[in-house]
């Protein structure tokens, strides 16, 4: 697909904020791809200036959820050229979305020229700052304009960048609380767990504004059977055990599989870490903290990195401290191995970085 470019007058252009901490999603920059896909193909392909889309009130997406997104990051490195950070994995990530709501494939050759020119334009907003990066946001939705449940014969696939901080404020220097309850549940099987895909975000608002009201960050889903973990709603969890070894819950239909995650997974077939999945009864799994079998717990994520949890609220209100509640010495080493290889300070595993380079 040729791509073409519609760019703001240079003196138009913003740029980063000076001397201001970044938060998690809130900045834009200038400019996003866009293509449309109708008549069984994506044509169009453009990059303009960020601005809002016209959609018809009938619109697919608005009404029966036909919306999938990823999230992936770029990084600057000493050299000073951005570099993506296995964003081949997310390119895969949405085609499975895609599949599992029935909308048409974004080609990989062509996901990944939108992406990497889109980031030539608006390199100057890729910030530098310890835990900062530039949040990348490729997302896709049915934009047929009929009331009738199917899926759309239109869609707009979008990439939209946001120059980002942190997702939890205080980045790696706070650990978490996590809920467990039975209240709520993210996904089942046989259901849209596997996709990221919008349904799947908004069912986890309830109860995310449960978790907070019982003064807790998050909610650590179980199973619908109540009988084990599954992951956290922007997160995969894990656990490490006495000996090190970093245990991530199954990946199964209900669980998003974390590029995060598998990554660990890789490293640790690597030699460089211990890690393994493994289904985790809940009960046991508490008592295995109780008994200092388990040492340290947190989330892995694009967004959250490594997210040390220093707590767990069960429903009676009962908390079960991990450790001393605080960031264990594992989870800071592999924070900080992860972040090393993301920013350019450590050797990553062939393929993992990709250079966005100079078109113009
Ligand atoms: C529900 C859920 N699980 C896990 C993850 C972590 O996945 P990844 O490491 O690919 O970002 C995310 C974030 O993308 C998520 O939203």
């Amino acid at each position: 697909m040729d791509i073409t470019y519609a760019l703001l007058d240079p003196e138009k252009r913003g740029k980063l904020p000076e001397g201001e901490e970044l938060s998690f999603g809130r900045l834009r920059t200038d400019h996003m791809f866009v293509a449309d896909y109708r008549d069984g193909a994506w044509h169009d392909g453009r990059i303009v200036p960020y601005d809002s889309f016209r959609v018809a009130p009938g619109a697919i997406c608005l009404h029966y959820g036909q919306t999938i997104f990823e999230g992936a990051k770029g990084f600057r490195h000493d050299d000073g050229e951005i570099y993506l950070f296995r964003i081949d994995r997310n390119i895969k990530r949405l085609n499975h979305s895609a599949s599992v709501l029935c909308m048409p494939e974004v080609p990989e050759e062509m996901h990944r020229e939108a992406l990497l020119r889109l980031i030539d334009v608006e390199r100057h907003w890729c910030p530098t700052e310890p835990e900062s990066s530039l949040y990348i946001r490729p997302f896709m939705f049915g934009t047929q304009d009929k009331l009738g449940v199917s899926p759309s014969e239109t869609y707009v696939f979008c990439i939209m960048l946001s120059p980002s901080g942190p997702y939890y404020r205080g980045g790696f220097s706070k650990a978490l609380r996590l809920l467990i309850t039975d209240k709520f549940h993210r996904a089942v099987a046989g259901g849209t767990g596997t996709a990221k895909c919008g349904g799947n975000y908004g069912a986890s608002l309830r109860a995310e504004e449960y978790a907070y009201s019982r003064k807790c960050d998050q909610v650590l889903y179980i199973d619908a059977s109540n009988r084990y973990l599954e992951e956290v709603g922007t997160m995969n969890h894990y656990h490490v055990l006495r000996d090190g070894t970093f245990i991530i819950p199954e990946f199964n239909d209900s669980v998003l599989r974390s590029i995060t995650s598998t990554s660990v997974l890789e490293l640790a077939e690597a030699g460089v870490f211990k890690a393994r999945t493994e289904q985790i009864a809940i009960r046991r799994f508490i008592e295995d903290i109780e008994r200092g079998e388990i040492v340290e717990a947190g989330g892995f994520g694009t967004a959250a990195v490594v997210s040390p949890v220093g707590s767990y609220m069960l429903d009676d209100g009962k908390i079960v401290t991990v450790g001393d509640g605080g960031i264990g010495e594992r989870s800071r080493a592999l924070y900080e191995y992860y972040t090393g290889m993301q920013i350019g300070r450590r050797p990553a595993p062939e393929g993992w970085l990709t250079k966005v380079p100079s078109f113009r």
